[in-house]
């Protein structure tokens, strides 16, 4: 992992990954990099940030919010999308997430996370979470194939 050239391959991975992200994405990346600033993380250390785009163009952004009983820590990919409901309403859709952390740690959204996006979520949906090798954005049916639904009653 120390290796030196793992380090500069990872490097240059990241940065492929970048540079061929279309710039509006890029944005949100930065976005939700910049959120990740603002998380509350004093347990795990471990701070991430979520921007999410609406098909409306709006952009919500969320971030951990932990809590000294451990069991009540709300991610940020979570924290965005109950912001975004709040805010725009439940008829609201999202079209891409981003999301960033502030420890150089792979980060895919947790399976609560994916649950939960599923209710509001598109399947084209591109979600972009750090991997191993740098960034990777992979379109949301494929992160959570057969999500638990129920029809409203
Ligand atoms: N976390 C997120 O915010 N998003 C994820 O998808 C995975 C984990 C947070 C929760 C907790 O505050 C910290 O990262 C360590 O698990």
């Amino acid at each position: 992992m120390n290796d030196p050239s793992t380090t500069k391959l990872d490097k240059t991975a990241a940065e492929a990954g970048r540079a061929t992200m279309e710039p509006a994405l890029l944005r949100l990346l930065e976005m939700a990099h910049e959120a990740a600033q603002r998380a509350y993380a004093p347990y795990s250390g471990f701070r991430v940030g979520a921007a999410i785009r609406l098909t409306n163009g709006a952009i919500v952004t969320g971030v951990n919010v932990e809590n000294a009983s451990y069991g009540l820590t709300i991610c940020a990919e979570r924290s965005a999308l109950v912001r975004a409901v709040s805010q725009f309403g439940p008829e609201m859709r999202v079209e891409a997430v981003a999301i960033a952390n502030l420890n150089a740690a792979p980060s895919p959204p947790c399976g609560a996370c994916r649950q939960v996006l599923a209710e509001f979520t598109e399947p084209e949906a591109v979600i972009i979470f750090p991997a191993a090798d740098g960034p990777r954005a992979v379109p949301f049916h494929e992160l959570l194939p057969l999500a638990f639904e129920i029809k409203a009653k």
